[in-house]
């Protein structure tokens, strides 16, 4: 069995981990996705970020009614934030008033594509306000371990420690493993910059060796571009323990993902999935699509977290309304490439551990070791 340290620590059986997927309204990391990937003895993750505390908490519930084994939560919680508080509305006029050029922009989108101007119902904007009720809830919920992207656990792991909740921080570069240290974590998620949604600049490889090396004994988890059991074994051969892999489950029976957008999961090249700031303000992989065309000509510099959100999302909601799923961003990673069919998450996870175990057989027995057989 493939079975390494991590999943001691996890109580899991196998060290495979479905990646937190916070897009809209929870529909790709569903509870039926997490709690599969949890019985299948990997570790199923909900993507909260796209839920409101209440709505997270019933994800949370859904899922435990569906398994009894460990999964975790990922949230977002940036540490730097161009509005800690206030409502979508408030900040809409902070762009308007401040950054005229970017709104016009944004509302230019709906007479090129023929669309109704409208806005998005939906009040949930990455405030340190929203993301710490969102954190609450985890810790109420007592989630078996809780993934923290792009912000800082130090000020979580007081309570995390006394609600048994298991850390992880997600990092793409030492800098931030940095923080992720001196906060305590049980274990970092290194993700190269193949990744799919928010991702930095370095590669898979050259970036989980170096943050094994600087992690001592924390466990490190290696992500981004991990969609087979090759994959697998090569992040073990770089030193970590497990594998993190959000872009191969998009293609999941039990996630969400809009006809539209898996097709361009299935079909998509490898190159055809890249970085822009558009969606967020920060950087993101996703489907290169007519935005991220209209984006580099406009010319702007991005705005902060959640004001460059905040800013196109009255938009891309409207678009997603009217079926134009083609303007939506697809947050998907560059081993989109190696994915072309959809199958179940207990399948996927069962075909990564028997492709690792044969791809560690193969090196062993190449390389004059044991036999392959
Ligand atoms: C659709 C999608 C949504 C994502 N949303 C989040 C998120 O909300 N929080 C987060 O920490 N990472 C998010 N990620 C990144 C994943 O957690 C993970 O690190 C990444 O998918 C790993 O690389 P891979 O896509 O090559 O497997 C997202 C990735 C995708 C593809």
């Amino acid at each position: 069995m493939l079975r390494t340290p991590l999943c001691d620590l996890l109580g899991i059986e196998v060290p495979i981990l479905q990646a937190g997927m916070g897009v809209y309204r929870g529909l790709v990391t569903t509870p039926a996705l997490v709690a599969a990937v949890s019985n299948a003895g990997g570790l199923g993750c909900l993507g909260g970020a796209g839920l409101l505390p209440e709505e997270l908490r019933a994800a949370i519930r859904a899922v435990r009614a569906l398994t009894a084994r460990p999964f975790g939560v990922d949230l977002i919680i940036p540490t730097q934030l161009s509005a800690r508080e206030g409502s979508r509305a408030a900040i809409r006029a902070d762009i308007q008033a401040r950054h005229p050029q970017h709104w016009e922009f944004a509302q230019s989108l709906f007479g090129r594509f023929g669309l109704p101007s409208g806005e998005i119902d939906l009040d949930l904007t990455w405030t340190e306000e929203l993301t710490h009720a969102q954190a609450r809830v985890v810790l109420e919920e007592r989630v078996p371990v809780f993934v923290i992207a792009l912000g800082d656990p130090g000020g979580f792991m007081p309570a995390c420690r006394a609600a048994g909740v298991k850390v992880a921080g997600l990092v793409g570069s030492l800098g931030n493993l940095r923080r992720q240290l001196k906060a305590g974590v049980d274990f970092v998620i290194a993700q190269g910059g193949e990744a799919g949604g928010h991702t930095g600049t370095v590669g898979t490889m050259p970036l989980v060796p170096q943050v094994v090396d600087a992690a001592g004994d924390v466990p490190v988890v290696a992500a981004g571009g991990i969609a087979d059991g090759r994959g697998v074994a090569a992040g073990l051969m770089l030193g970590a323990q497990g594998a993190w892999c959000g872009t191969a489950f998009l293609a999941a029976a039990e996630a969400q993902l809009h006809p539209v957008h898996l097709a361009q999961v299935l079909q998509g090249r490898s190159e055809e999935f890249a970085v822009s700031r558009i969606y967020t303000g920060k950087p993101a992989r996703t489907f290169r699509n007519e935005m991220h065309k209209l984006w580099s000509a406009a010319g702007l510099e991005p705005l902060g977290m959640p004001h460059q959100k905040v800013l196109m999302e009255d938009f891309l909601h409207v678009a997603r309304r009217e079926g134009r799923l083609d303007l939506v961003s697809n947050p998907c990673g560059q081993a989109a490439g190696m994915l072309h069919e959809v199958r179940s998450a207990k399948m996927i996870v069962a075909d990564m551990v028997a492709g690792a175990e044969a791809a560690l057989r193969r090196g062993a027995a190449m390389t004059g070791g044991r036999s392959a057989a």
